[in-house]
């Protein structure tokens, strides 16, 4: 995804992780042009994801990440549009309170780190960008994909978990997450 300003001067790493203050790095810090540049590509985003998935408004926004406690891996292609470089997507996760049911359907009370939205661009989809972008946000967290829980996986999206994690669908939930097989392992057995 393009814009008029220059993506390699907003964020300096391939991927970058953005929180609550919307910065991302220190060149953007104490500089309200940039902050506002950040937020529109933010919003971009947010809302490209929202118009895949057929959603009726977007679930990701600067506004929004400033109010919750989430992290937003974004990343680019410095490279692309005359070296100004453009915005590939963004994957953004955050924990969460679950009333899940198990195996032996019995409800437990977890708080596991759960992917809220995912995108890649329309035109670069199926390139291994995904992989790239979630495998970074997994080494970062330290974690291993089945102990996470995904808020409303998309067909392509557990089409993608499938194939590069092997995660097949667990228990059906009540609530609008998934969680895969494996998940349920190593957890305290509640009577
Ligand atoms: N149809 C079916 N499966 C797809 C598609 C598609 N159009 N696109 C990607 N996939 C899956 C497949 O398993 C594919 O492997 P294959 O080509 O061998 O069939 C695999 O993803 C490819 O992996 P990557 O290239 O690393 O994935 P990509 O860069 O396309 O990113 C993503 C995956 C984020 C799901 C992307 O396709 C996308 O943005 N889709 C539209 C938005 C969306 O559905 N997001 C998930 C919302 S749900 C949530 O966030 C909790």
């Amino acid at each position: 995804m393009e814009f008029p300003f220059d993506i390699n001067q907003l964020f300096s790493e391939r991927v970058s992780v953005l929180d609550q203050t919307l910065v991302a790095g220190r060149t953007s810090t104490g500089m309200p042009q940039l902050q506002a540049r950040i937020a529109t590509v933010i919003d971009e985003l947010g809302r490209a994801s929202a118009k895949a998935q057929q959603l009726p408004a977007s679930i990701t926004s600067a506004s929004k990440l400033q109010s919750q406690r989430h992290q937003l891996y974004l990343l680019k292609d410095g490279e692309s549009n005359g070296g100004r470089g453009v915005a590939v997507g963004f994957l953004k996760v955050g924990y969460k309170k679950l009333f899940l049911l198990d195996r032996q359907g019995v409800h437990i009370e977890a708080e596991p780190l759960c992917v809220l939205d995912f995108y890649i661009a329309e035109g670069v989809q199926r390139h291994g960008y995904g992989l790239e972008l979630f495998n970074f946000m997994l080494q970062h967290k330290n974690l291993e994909p089945v102990v996470m829980a995904y808020d409303r996986p998309s067909p392509k999206f557990q089409s993608f978990l499938a194939k590069h994690y092997s995660l097949t669908p667990s228990v059906p939930q009540a609530n609008n997450f998934v969680v895969f097989e494996g998940f349920f392992l190593n957890r305290p057995v509640v009577l």
